[in-house]
């Protein structure tokens, strides 16, 4: 059976930064609540008239350049958004209209912020049943569109941006460029396991209070945060583990936890509850707040560009969202 590998990955943040003492001046907040409870700083925020698809679209540019693929080679895009263009089409069919594809398929996968990896599992599914070959993966958002300015709570924590990485079957898990790294099976490049999970009755913590079908109107985001936070830390140093147990491996393996990005205490604490450094958490939530469905590759695309994550370190990816949903996926770079 193929296995996925992550043949690159790119990413595209919108120009505007926004800092925490510029939304003290719309809402009743600080700069010293905001960096205490969350560790944001900034974040980074579309202009009108720049699509989620706009970023979407440079991201994944820049991640089949990384990939050193042609587009012609994609046979499958999907698109993580919880914020889309418009309520149809789907957004990845937009972004395969702008990078001038004519062949393969493109659709959409709505987890919210858990939304990549239910994006990587599927399309790891997809290449190890042979139904694709090459995935153009994109987690995009423009969470600005659907926050209540005027709610404290909720709109100093998000950020809009988008990541992308590109996927390729190969038949024994390495490819061209390989060096090789180990002999046993979990040493082979690719993704190694995805897990994902869901707990419906857990809607009303976070969630969206419009739509389509409901109110026909966009809606905002809705959050009880305390008891979000309290089932993240939880439910993400589980998924930890359940990756690791299901591979064989243990925590000291990880060279690098990639984790959604939603609050540098839940980082914190879940790296304290697994007994993992904090330096070996890549943390992008200072510079990019919450992006969602983005946060992950974003974070993925820093740390390997800046050169942290070199070929045949261990990846773990963890995130969890509105839903609730949750999941992991581990990865040899
Ligand atoms: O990405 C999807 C997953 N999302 C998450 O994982 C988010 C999880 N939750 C969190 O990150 C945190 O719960 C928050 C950052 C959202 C909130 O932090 P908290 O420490 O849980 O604060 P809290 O909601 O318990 O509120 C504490 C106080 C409240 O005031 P009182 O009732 O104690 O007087 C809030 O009204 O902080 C107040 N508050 C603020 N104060 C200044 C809430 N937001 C703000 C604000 N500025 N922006």
């Amino acid at each position: 059976m193929p296995r996925s590998i992550i043949l690159g990955c790119g990413s595209y943040l919108p120009e505007r930064i926004v800092t925490n003492d510029e939304l003290a001046q719309r809402v009743d907040t600080t700069d010293e609540w905001i960096v205490e409870r969350t560790g944001i700083r900034q974040r980074h925020i579309a202009e009108d008239g720049q699509f989620t698809s706009d970023l979407a679209f440079a991201a994944a540019e820049r991640a089949i350049d990384h990939a050193g693929i042609a587009v012609d080679d994609i046979d499958l895009v999907i698109l993580a958004t919880t914020t889309p263009d418009q309520t149809f089409p789907s957004t990845a069919t937009k972004v395969q209209a702008r990078l001038g594809m004519s062949n393969g398929a493109a659709f959409d996968i709505q987890a919210v912020c858990s939304g990549f990896l239910y994006g990587i599992s599927t399309a790891d599914a997809f290449i190890r049943s042979g139904q694709a070959k090459t995935v153009l993966l994109i987690g995009a958002e423009t969470f600005s569109r659907i926050l209540d300015w005027e709610d404290r709570s909720t709109c100093v924590l998000f950020g809009d941006g988008a990541g992308a990485v590109v996927l390729q079957a190969s038949a024994n898990g390495a490819s061209a460029g390989d060096d090789g790294a180990g002999s046993g099976h979990n040493q082979e490049r690719g993704i190694l396991s995805t897990h994902l999970h869901s707990d419906g009755k857990l809607n009303d913590l976070l969630y969206v209070d419009g739509g389509p079908s409901s109110t026909q109107t966009v809606g905002h985001v809705r959050m009880v945060g305390r008891e979000v936070f309290r089932h993240a830390v939880t439910n993400l140093a589980a998924v930890v583990d359940e990756a690791l147990d299901a591979n064989g491996l243990e925590r000291d393996d990880i060279s690098w936890i990639v984790p959604h990005q939603a609050n540098k205490r839940i980082l914190d604490s879940t790296a304290r509850k697994l007994g993992v450094s904090p330096e070996r958490v890549v943390t992008t939530v200072d510079r990019h707040a919450n992006t969602s469905a983005a946060s992950i590759p974003l974070a993925l695309d820093a740390a390997v560009k800046d050169g942290r994550i070199k070929r045949g370190d261990l990846l773990l990816l963890e995130a969890m969202g509105g839903g609730l949903t949750w999941g992991s996926a581990l990865v040899r770079w």
